[in-house]
């Protein structure tokens, strides 16, 4: 709800209050960013910066009319330069006038119905929107700060617009999304970093004197560094304390700026990456930036978290896939690679079947002469001789199997070898006169060019329509390289090609609203809020090491809803690190988002496949809850350990995925603490049955045996087959306030010990789900 009182203007969510006011020469002072506070009754004053004004020769100030205000010495709500504010800035523009200098002051404002952006992905079902209105009344260039308020969820969206009213031509080098200052309170700052299949790996580093930022100039959001990052007091904790978090709902270069200054103000910012940016404005025209997205929490980075989560599903993916269950997915890509064909996929659909997938996704290889990563892309043409039936043909057979069917595309880039290329060369992005830098040999379709966003529209709708396709898995493989320019500036392209694509996105999505999208750059080169306007969910990423993905999506946790992030079982040893995990690790990981098979099921060995039968009937049994339920990470005593719970929104119901990296002689004790269960309510706590594999135990297993045995032979191989050795008993009823707070204890790790349902077996990168249901006889 926004109101205002006087020149003070208040935005508040179920649980925070935003807080600026306009000041005597009409600039606009930031108060307040935190808890619920009213206006009633209460004296803004008590929360404002008094900055302790030098009118020293270090400070520049409005001569006249405020002389005891510096600019760069308060938390203001929209800065410019060249007027005393020597941080960074949102916004840098210039003209043939006034060169760089511009004077923004406050002019109006309205609250109105939410209006969606021209182009850009605007979330959906806010409750209100206010806009303030700046002008530069000598340059006749008007700023306009949008706010977009989502009450239950916590949200402010915040965007900016730039209109040239003038007959000067505006050039913006920079327009970032919002500018928000903080008092520093210790800061820690939370960033996501990483590259191919090593995406979202989480980095925090106090806040020092001096700007710090994060940027992609890939041409994408990029798995460099996600749109994603928080700012938490320095004593916060998961539960407890101040945290806010930012994401941008953009899919191209961005850029982040974080900086303390010599007053501890804290100037945070985010948006269009400025790096080759330059827009013209003529008289008239106006510039939209992106929506950015802001919270903030008491509840430490749980808090925070769930605020994003709740967004997220609520708000930015589209509302029919709110809530919807997401199918079981089995994707040839890790089972086949480029070397399949009909009968070949339809054996793995048999199995998968077996194993309990719902849906079969043809991954690469499908069309043209696309037989390896050389040639191809860009056709839509099926290869025959790998379908004779083509996709009708395979897609009948699926279904009559009782399975979906899903295809995988890449619809953005072509190989030079491929009709596409040879009929359009001059389409893809490239520099007049210089040769393009291919990558996996394959070269980007100019995206600017409305001929080009209609040629993958309708050859990516023929194929749809073609056959019974229920699923897209939408690709994109390579960075951006040789930007060009048409009938536009060049400090245009990055933004224009990333325009297209969203025409290209929203255009298919609503043609064929039931089918479930997933996006995916090499897994996590384009996760972002703009993706998931249109997909639902998105390939995280390409390592599907049981263990690798733990710290890829614990990453992702802190800013995207589980019900966004894919994520499949996969064979042991991985593809990518020959790392060998339990199977009950790789489906205890893949559970806590949207889990699928990514493997041939025959070569899974038989006690792989038995447990996973076992494990994939607890997913479903659970399914709903581990994609749209409330998700906490769990504090741990130690860096060995990773949990995580998902709760029921009833709170009935709660799930703990616990996972050991190195197991350690003597271990400290096992703790099962939640978050989040009624503290008056008992519950009951169970560990998913185990069944642990003989071969496990090596040479041990001679105790049980009545001759010796070796453990590598025959008879441990066959033995192995048929004969399991039953886990620990970890059954527990328990009140909600002792596993909300102390947690309770588990039987001790194996210790060199012997075995017995007191014992609990982790292993090397070992996982356990436990079940916490609460006791319907309180
Ligand atoms: C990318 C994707 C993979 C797979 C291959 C196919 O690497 O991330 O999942 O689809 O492309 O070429």
């Amino acid at each position: 709800m926004v109101k205002t009182q006087e020149n003070v203007f208040l935005i508040n969510t179920d649980n925070l209050s935003y807080v600026f006011h306009v000041d005597k020469i009409g600039l606009i002072l930031h108060d307040y960013f935190g808890n619920k506070i009213d206006l009633v009754d209460f004296d803004v004053h008590a929360l404002r910066v008094k900055p302790n004004v030098g009118k020293g020769t270090s400070s520049v100030y409005d001569s006249e009319k405020s002389p005891d205000l510096s600019m760069d010495a308060i938390p203001l709500e929209f800065s410019f330069p060249h007027k005393g504010d020597y941080r960074t800035t949102p916004i840098l523009l210039k003209n043939e006038k006034f060169g760089y200098v511009f004077d923004f002051k406050f002019e109006k404002f309205e609250t109105r119905e939410p209006k969606p952006l021209e182009g850009l992905p605007t979330p959906h079902d806010a409750n209100e929107e206010l806009v303030l209105f700046l002008k530069d009344e000598k340059a006749n260039v008007v700023i306009e700060l949008h706010y977009l308020v989502f009450e239950k969820e916590n949200v402010i969206a915040r965007n900016v617009v730039v209109v040239n009213e003038s007959e000067l031509e505006l050039s913006i080098l920079k327009a970032l999304s919002y500018q928000l200052d903080l008092v520093n309170k210790e800061f820690e700052l939370t960033t996501l970093a990483g590259s191919w299949a090593s995406e979202m790996n989480q980095q925090t580093q106090l806040l020092v004197e001096g700007k710090y930022s994060i940027e992609s100039r890939t041409g994408f959001s990029s798995a460099r560094f996600n749109p994603f990052f928080m700012l938490k007091e320095r004593k916060a904790t998961l539960n407890y304390g101040e945290v806010y978090s930012f994401n941008l709902i953009y899919s191209g270069n961005h850029l982040e700026e974080i900086e303390l200054n010599h007053n501890s103000l804290v100037r945070v910012e985010a948006g269009i990456n400025p790096f080759c940016f330059d827009i013209k404005l003529q008289k008239g025209e106006k510039f939209e930036t992106p929506y950015a997205v802001l919270t903030y929490s008491d509840k430490g980075i749980n808090g925070a978290r769930l605020n994003m989560h709740h967004f997220t599903n609520n708000h930015v993916i589209p509302s029919q896939w709110n809530n919807t269950i997401r199918p079981v997915v089995i994707n040839n890509w890790e089972a086949t690679y480029f070397n399949f064909n009909e009968s070949k996929l339809l054996a793995l659909a048999k199995d998968a079947k077996k194993f309990g997938a719902e849906l079969l996704v043809l991954d690469d290889g499908w069309f043209g002469a696309r037989n390896h990563d050389r040639a191809g892309l860009g056709d839509y043409s099926v290869n025959k001789k790998k379908l004779p039936g083509g996709l009708k043909g395979l897609s009948k057979k699926l279904h009559k199997k009782g399975l979906k069917f899903g295809l995988w595309f890449e619809p953005e880039s072509v190989n030079e070898d491929s009709d596409c290329f040879r009929a359009h060369p001059d389409w893809i992005i490239k520099c007049v006169d210089r040769k393009p830098s291919p990558s996996r040999n394959q070269f980007h379709l100019d995206l600017t060019k409305r001929e080009v966003q209609d040629y993958i529209i309708e050859n990516v709708s023929n194929t749809l329509k073609s056959a019974e396709i229920e699923f897209v898995k939408w690709d994109m493989n390579r960075n951006m390289s040789d930007i060009t320019f048409n009938d536009f500036e060049p400090g245009e392209f990055y933004h224009r090609y990333i325009l297209g694509l969203y025409r290209i996105l929203s255009e298919l999505t609503k043609m064929f609203p039931n089918v479930l999208f997933e996006g995916c750059a090499s897994g996590g080169n384009r996760f972002d809020l703009g993706i998931l306007s249109y997909f639902p969910q998105i390939w995280a990423s390409d390592d599907t090491d049981g263990l690798a993905r733990q710290v890829i999506q614990s990453g992702y946790y802190l800013g995207y809803p589980l019900s966004t992030i894919s994520a499949h079982v996969s064979s042991s040893p991985s593809h990518q690190l020959l790392r060998s995990t339990p199977i009950d690790t790789r489906f205890n990981v893949a559970m806590f988002g949207v889990l699928g098979f990514e493997l041939l099921f025959n070569e899974l060995n038989k006690y792989e496949q038995k447990r996973s039968l076992k494990l994939i009937e607890v997913y479903k049994k659970y399914r709903e809850i581990f994609q749209f339920g409330d998700f906490y990470e769990l504090e741990t005593y130690s860096d060995n350990y990773r949990k995580w719970e998902v709760l029921s929104k009833d709170k009935k119901l709660c799930l703990v995925g616990y996972h050991l990296t190195i197991q350690k002689l003597l271990a400290p004790e096992g703790i099962i603490n939640t978050t989040g269960l009624l503290e008056d309510k008992k519950y009951k706590v169970g560990v998913v049955e185990l069944d642990h594999n003989i071969k496990d135990f090596g040479g041990l297993v001679n105790i049980i045996t009545p001759f010796h045995v070796n453990p590598n032979g025959w008879l441990v191989n066959v033995l192995s087959k048929y004969k399991t050795m039953g886990g620990e008993k970890d059954n527990y009823t328990v009140y909600g306030n002792v596993l909300n707070n102390g947690g309770l204890i588990l039987n001790p790790e194996w210790s060199a010990s012997g075995l017995n349902d007191g014992v609990r077996v982790m292993k090397d990168f070992g996982s356990r789900l436990y079940v916490i249901e609460l006791d319907e006889t309180n």
